[in-house]
């Protein structure tokens, strides 16, 4: 009883697991087959729902030691890890004996470790998705070459050895016995996977030869016309006698001319209706053209692919999709849309063209009359329907720095009967439940969707987001997801313009966003304007002072005030902000509210330190732009270039009428000079924190340099200092322009004191006229004086034009009173009667009339000798002046 009550269930267990295998095994034959003859292997990696480390192809067969071999495959990439182990070997304790794998998108290479980490190169390898490239890595570690084969692009490398170990001399080799994986980095014999080194690709015909291939056996390979004459060492069958799938791996056979297919271009539908224009929008958004065929095949290979989105985009034409061609009426042609070039296929229904001849568009027809063009008026809706070169690539900005959701997506596929959007890594968003949802491959927890009215908006553009299960603090965001490059800005309509072409005050965007919002400053949280910036170094906060005067609006030489219009510039750099769209010309970078920044307050002396009268006429702040962009932040979701503010300058600009009293010294009036100072200070910022500085431009003055009375000779500025504060002194000297006074004072006065003079040679015996003459002079010349003293300013000391006259009128006065003295000589001596003087006799009189005649002869030296003094003596002081 024992023995069989042991025995019973140990039979049952014995077929049980015979039927099971045998079951195992018909499943298994069933399932294997052989290649037809144009087909080859092909592994898809990580099948499954979700990325997993439990998805790799493994060799049981062992691997010998190799000094050469050649490992070529077709692959396309459907996602990116951050490290795509296409192949690792571990082999003597050693991770990286031999390994390829490449990273994200933007490093572009292909970097092979091998024989015990001596070796690492880094071989060119740009990425692109979606799409078969065909690769051939030959490489001889005896030669030390290495040629990568990339789509029949051939280039050549030497192996880089790391000097690190001192195993120099010995020969490299990649030691056999170890263990190769496919699609997994192996970080010890038993596995050590991980996430971030998968493999989310297809790959078929994968073979390793234990040979370098030829050129030509490689574009054999390439061209999908396998003619290498080598068993290679390790290759896949579904038998998998040589490579074992294991996880979430399915093998399988696939047509050759699936992966040598010639792609014409990449065609997607976007089954949302619209115009033709706005079709050609929508296509030209996302970098391609609108569909045209450029043969039957072609033609019906895009209609068969767009088939099941006939019902969504069919209009009241019975039309479905619009070729990229217009028809010019006048000469009944089609053109390109774009390039106007005649285009070189065409399927119309030509009897019903003839009788549409007016309509501009052309477009496919459906049901019964598929594959054939019809002409249709522009404005109908239909689906868009674009042509491009790669899939789509659409970054994403607004991600904080720690997110781990995809920062590009790529259109591919479609999900819901609506454009799926695929993420680089992880992420993907679709449409579901009438809502844009982001779920991921790795994160079962992470989610978000996107908060829309519109059912007909797509994820493109600037739109909020309510994140779930991502290592940012917020859960609400907004992102930017746009087609545009990095040197671009997004339109609001998505289309992209070059960034120059941003707030330049020219329309660019259709919907003319591109001037919206170009502010230049960045005002940060926290932001004090009433805080000076804080020093940079260790030096105060340097102001750059300057002053423009535009012109002397007044001199008014009695009020002793001058009226100046003038803008100071003073520039300076404040650190806590930053600034955007900034442009060379400064004038364009002007700040819109300048109240919100610190900006400096300036105070106006005139030269006694009393205020000047300040008419403020316009005050606006720029910046300026002195450095390089700052490097582009995909945090923001602004794509604006951003400039730090501890390298450009800010400059305000004041423009404003002053109005300052000037101490005029007019004791050499009117050969004078007048010095004018204005006085400019920071009266809040002592010189520890801020200094004003003299620009390079320092003081210029723009006006007429004449005015009516002076003239403006000099204008300087000088940096001083009082007390604790700094100054800037600007100091205009003025000549005065004495013309006026030569011609109307100095020559009338100095005629009518010659005339004075001149009495002296009247007839000695007429005194009524010499003294009739010389008061009429003395009487004008005082009228002179009067007159020239009101129209300048009076002073109780003598102006050197007081002095002239003074001395003058002296003279005058001094002629008169000669001509009386002489007189009065001349009557004293003038007998009463009259003499008789015998015939003969000289005249005795002689010596008694001498004396007035004498006199008078005198004074018609002194005089001259007089005016000859005044003269000089205002002609040195002149020459002074
Ligand atoms: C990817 O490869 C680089 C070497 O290029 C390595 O430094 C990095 O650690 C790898 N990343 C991961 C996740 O293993
Ligand atoms: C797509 O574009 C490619 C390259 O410009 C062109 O050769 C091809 O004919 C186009 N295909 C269609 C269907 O427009
Ligand atoms: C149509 O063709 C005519 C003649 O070549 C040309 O003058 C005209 O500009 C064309 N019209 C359009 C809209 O291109
Ligand atoms: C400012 O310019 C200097 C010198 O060119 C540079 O070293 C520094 O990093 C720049 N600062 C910023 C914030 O860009």
């Amino acid at each position: 009883m024992p023995a069989s009550s042991t025995f019973i269930p140990g039979i049952t267990l014995v077929v049980m697991s015979t039927v099971l295998i045998l079951v195992l095994a018909q499943n298994d034959t069933e399932n294997v087959r052989l290649p037809e003859p144009d087909e080859v292997s092909h592994v898809k990696f990580q099948t499954g729902k979700y990325d997993t480390v439990d998805s790799y192809m493994d060799n049981s067969t062992g691997f010998p030691t190799l000094t050469k071999f050649s490992l070529c495959v077709h692959i396309k990439y459907h996602h990116m890890a951050l490290n795509n182990t296409l192949l690792s070997y571990f082999a003597s304790g050693q991770d990286n004996e031999l390994s390829f794998f490449t990273n994200s998108m933007d490093a572009n290479t292909l970097q092979l470790y091998c024989c015990g980490d001596r070796v690492r190169n880094y071989l060119y390898y740009p990425i692109r998705m979606y799409t078969w490239e065909h690769l051939c890595v030959t490489v001889n570690l005896e030669t030390k070459l290495i040629t990568v084969v990339l789509n029949n692009d051939v280039r050549e490398y030497t192996v880089q050895e790391t000097k690190s170990d001192g195993n120099e001399t010995k020969p490299l080799v990649i030691r056999g016995g170890g263990r190769l994986v496919l699609g997994q980095d192996l970080d010890s014999a038993d596995g050590g996977f991980n996430i971030e080194q998968i493999l989310p690709c297809e790959i078929a015909d994968f073979a390793i030869y234990d040979v370098v291939l030829t050129l030509d056996e490689i574009r054999s390979f390439m061209a999908c016309d396998n003619q290498i004459p080598y068993e290679p060492i390790l290759y896949i069958d579904q038998q998998m006698s040589v490579l074992k799938a294991v996880g979430e791996t399915a093998v399988s056979y696939i047509p050759e001319e699936e992966i040598c297919a010639t792609s014409s271009g990449y065609k997607l539908m976007f089954p949302e209706r619209v115009t033709f224009w706005g079709n050609v929008a929508w296509c030209q958004m996302l970098k391609g053209t609108v569909i045209l065929p450029k043969n039957e095949k072609e033609n019906t290979e895009v209609y068969d692919k767009f088939f099941p989105y006939r019902e969504e985009c069919t209009d009241r034409w019975r039309t479905f999709y619009y070729f990229g061609t217009v028809r010019n009426v006048t000469t009944d042609k089609w053109f390109h849309y774009k390039d106007k070039s005649p285009i070189v296929y065409q399927k119309f229904d030509v009897q019903w063209n003839k009788i549409v001849s007016q309509y501009e568009c052309a477009a496919v027809g459906n049901h019964l009359f598929k594959y054939t063009w019809f002409a249709i008026p522009c404005s109908s809706a239909m689906c868009s329907a674009c042509n491009f070169t790669s899939s789509p690539r659409l970054r994403v900005r607004g991600l904080c720095d720690t997110s781990i959701l995809d920062s590009a997506y790529y259109l591919n596929d479609y999900y819901n009967r609506r454009p799926l959007f695929d993420g680089e890594v992880h992420s993907r968003i679709f449409w579901s439940n009438n809502i844009w949802e982001l779920r991921s491959r790795r994160h079962e927890d992470l989610s978000a969707t996107m908060e829309t009215k519109n059912s007909k908006v797509y994820p493109l553009g600037r739109h909020t987001w309510t994140i779930a299960g991502d290592k940012c603090t917020e859960s609400k965001i907004t992102l930017l997801m746009t087609p545009c490059n990095s040197d671009e800005y997004t339109c609001s309509t998505g289309s992209c313009i070059r960034k120059t072409s941003r707030c330049d005050l020219v329309i660019d965007c259709p919907d003319q966003s591109d001037e919206l919002n170009c502010d230049v400053v960045n005002v940060p949280e926290g932001y004090s304007s009433t805080l000076p910036p804080p020093k940079i170094t260790k030096d105060p906060l340097a102001l750059a002072f300057s002053l423009r005067i535009i012109t002397i609006r007044k001199f008014n030489l009695v009020g002793f005030s001058l009226v100046v219009d003038a803008v100071m510039s003073i520039k300076w750099r404040d650190s806590r902000l930053t600034f955007r769209n900034l442009r060379r010309n400064y004038r364009v970078n002007k700040v819109k509210d300048m109240y919100q920044l610190w900006t400096p307050k300036i105070l106006v002396r005139d030269g006694s330190r009393s205020a000047a009268d300040v008419q403020l006429r316009s005050e606006a702040v720029y910046v300026i732009l002195e450095d390089s962009p700052l490097p582009d932040d995909i945090t923001i979701v602004s794509e604006d270039d951003r400039y730090s503010g501890s390298n450009n300058t800010l400059v305000m600009e004041t423009e404003s009428t002053l109005e300052f009293t000037c101490q005029f010294q007019l004791q050499m009036y009117p050969v004078d000079r007048q010095n004018c100072f204005l006085l400019f200070t920071l009266p809040g910022l002592s010189k520890d924190f801020g200094l004003l500085i003299k620009d390079e431009d320092g003081v210029t003055f723009e006006g007429s340099r004449y005015l009516l009375e002076y003239e403006l000779v000099g204008e300087t500025l000088t940096e001083e200092m009082e007390g604790r504060f700094s100054l800037m002194q600007i100091r205009l000297e003025f000549r005065n322009l004495y013309g006026y006074y030569i011609g109307n004072t100095f020559v009338p006065s100095l005629f009518l004191v010659i005339i004075v003079y001149l009495t002296l040679y009247f007839d000695i015996n007429d005194f009524e006229d010499r003294v009739m003459v010389s008061l009429t002079s003395l009487l004008v010349l005082a009228t002179f004086f009067t007159q020239t003293s009101s129209s300048i300013p009076r002073t109780s000391y003598l102006k050197l034009i007081d002095a002239w006259y003074v001395a003058l009128i002296c003279q005058n006065f001094l002629v008169i009173v000669s001509l009386v003295v002489v007189e009065n000589l001349r009557l004293r001596d003038k007998p009463m009667t009259t003499r008789v003087t015998p015939m003969g006799v000289k005249s005795y009189e002689g010596d008694e009339v001498l004396l007035y005649k004498k006199v008078n002869f005198f004074l018609k030296f002194v005089f001259p000798l007089m005016l000859f003094g005044i003269l000089t003596s205002f002609f040195s002081f002149w020459s002074r002046n």
